[in-house]
This record gives C-alpha cells, sequence and structure tokens, in this order.
C-alpha cells in the first residue's frame, strides 16, 4: 500500500521523511525500491529531462505525462506532482480542476509554490479531498520576481514572514511544506512552530524531512550544481564511459558477438543455400 497522508504526518519528530524526484516509469521503479517516503513529480522535469532553462514553460500536459509514469513505477512511496506555473494562479476553479488532472494522472497529493497569496486557492483544493504540499522560501516559479536563486529568510524580517506563510499553509490543510534554501537557524525555528512536517532543500538539518532532485543526487545534471545538492555518484560520467565502450565495440566489430546474435537451424540454412544459389 502506497503511503497515506496520515503517515506522512506521523513521521513528525519521530522519523526523517526522505523525498527524491522522479519524472519517469524506472527511476520511478529504482527509487520506490530504495524505499523512499515521497515520490515528487516536481516541474525541475521541465529542466532536467526536457532542457528548459527554468519551470516557468512547463505546462500541465507535461506534469500529467510525468506523473503517469512514475505511477505506473510506483508500489510504496505516496507521490506528489508539481502544479507548473499559471496552472492555479488565474482562478480557484482553474486550480481544482488542474488539481484534479494531477490525481486522475496518478499523484496522491499536488504541491503548489507560495504562501498567504495562494491561502485560498489551497483551502479550496483541500476542501475538495486533494492533499496539498506548500512550497514556501525559494520559489523556482518565480524567480524573475526573486531575482535569481537566493538564499531566503536572512533577516529578522523575512524569517516572520516566512513563519508567517508557513503558518498561513498549515491553517488551510496543507499536510506538508517544502521550504526551499532557507538559512538553518530559521528551518529550525518553523519546523518547530508548526504541526505538519517540513521537507527541507537546501534549508539545513533540522527539517522533518529532505528532498532532493533525483539528477543532482545521481550526478545526471551538469547545468546547475546547487551547493546544497549532495551527489551520491557521477552516472553521468558513467553512460558517457559506457556509450563510448559500445561506439568503441561498434566500430571495431566486437558487438555483437555470438553471445547477442540468435542462429538458425542448420539443415535450414542448408535448405535456404541451395535454394538462393
Ligand atoms: O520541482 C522540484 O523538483 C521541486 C523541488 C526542488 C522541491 O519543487
Amino acid at each position: 500500500m502506497p503511503k497515506s497522508v496520515r503517515d506522512i504526518l506521523s513521521m513528525k519528530g519521530s522519523k526523517k521523511i526522505t523525498v527524491i524526484t522522479a519524472y519517469d516509469y524506472t527511476t520511478a521503479q529504482l527509487c520506490d525500491k530504495a524505499g523512499v517516503d515521497i515520490l515528487l513529480v516536481g516541474d525541475s522535469g521541465g529542466m532536467v529531462m526536457l532542457g528548459y532553462d527554468s519551470t516557468i514553460p512547463v505546462t500541465m500536459e507535461q506534469m500529467c505525462f510525468f506523473t503517469e509514469a512514475v505511477s505506473r513505477g510506483r508500489q510504496n512511496a505516496m507521490i506528489v506532482a508539481d502544479m507548473p506555473f499559471m496552472s492555479y494562479q488565474a482562478s480557484k476553479s482553474q486550480a481544482i480542476e488542474n488539481a484534479g488532472r494531477l490525481v486522475k494522472a496518478g499523484a496522491d497529493a499536488v504541491k503548489l509554490e507560495g504562501g498567504l497569496e495562494i491561502k485560498e486557492t489551497v483551502h479550496a483544493i483541500v476542501e475538495i479531498g486533494i492533499p496539498v504540499m506548500g512550497h514556501i522560501g525559494f520559489q523556482p516559479q518565480t524567480t524573475t520576481l526573486q531575482e535569481g536563486y537566493k538564499v531566503q529568510a536572512k533577516t529578522k524580517d523575512s524569517a516572520l514572514k516566512l513563519i508567517e506563510n508557513a503558518k498561513a499553509l498549515e491553517e488551510t490543510g496543507a499536510f506538508s511544506i517544502a521550504l526551499e534554501m532557507v538559512t538553518k537557524e530559521v528551518s529550525k525555528i518553523l519546523t518547530e512552530s508548526i504541526k505538519i512536517p517540513t521537507i527541507g532543500i537546501g534549508s539545513g538539518p533540522s527539517c522533518d524531512g529532505q528532498v532532493l532532485v533525483v539528477h543532482d543526487v545521481l550526478g545526471l545534471y551538469e547545468k546547475i550544481k546547487p551547493k546544497f545538492a549532495k551527489r551520491y555518484c557521477e552516472l553521468g560520467a558513467e553512460i558517457v564511459k559506457a556509450v563510448e565502450s559500445y561506439k568503441s565495440d561498434v566500430t571495431s566489430g566486437k558487438f555483437p558477438s555470438q553471445e547477442h546474435s540468435f542462429s538458425m537451424d542448420k539443415i535450414e540454412l542448408e535448405r535456404l543455400k541451395k535454394e538462393i544459389v
């Protein structure tokens, strides 16, 4: 049985929550097998899977496509899908309709960027029975407004605003909050001041859980290497090495060998040769 909202809520204060992004069947299956609690179908997929420079161009169609593939690969993890830019900002009914599309595609919950300003939208989605994960701190969908990638909550005033946003999300019924690039001191204070779990990315060790982009964990994405993302292997370099060996084997005739070829029955072969000569 996949993890439920109740399972995730019960982990606060007792067990750290592990979240990793996934956008396709195979990666979802492997990460699920590794025992993560949540597979996040992040709109970061627009960058690491589709090559966009930001998450802004990502569409609902692309998010549904990723979510369907991930849902075919999971067994135990909860699936949270990102609502892409402009899929929930125009109206509450637009937000409800698009959250519903992601659930139909296989998500158990949706994630939206924003705090107080989207309180009513979050409430409307939760009211119809779709669990919501909030996302505050650095919000990639509004990078331009935030003057690029910047650490959040470095001053007293910005920290207070962040905590106010977190409390607003908790009040609306969000079941958890992603905290992106928040100073570790403020993450600790915020995590201790709300009852729902915080999931940090670049926000220090005191959050209730951690999330990383799978391409960063596996060393697959070279364009941006965030300071907070620990690379657990360099799969990109391994892939280049493997494909170079394949190319070398093809050009030298070493591949395919007998082992990778199929044989015809000897008698049938003789009969064929007689007929064609
Ligand atoms: O899209 C994503 O991968 C995310 C994480 C960075 C939290 O939102």
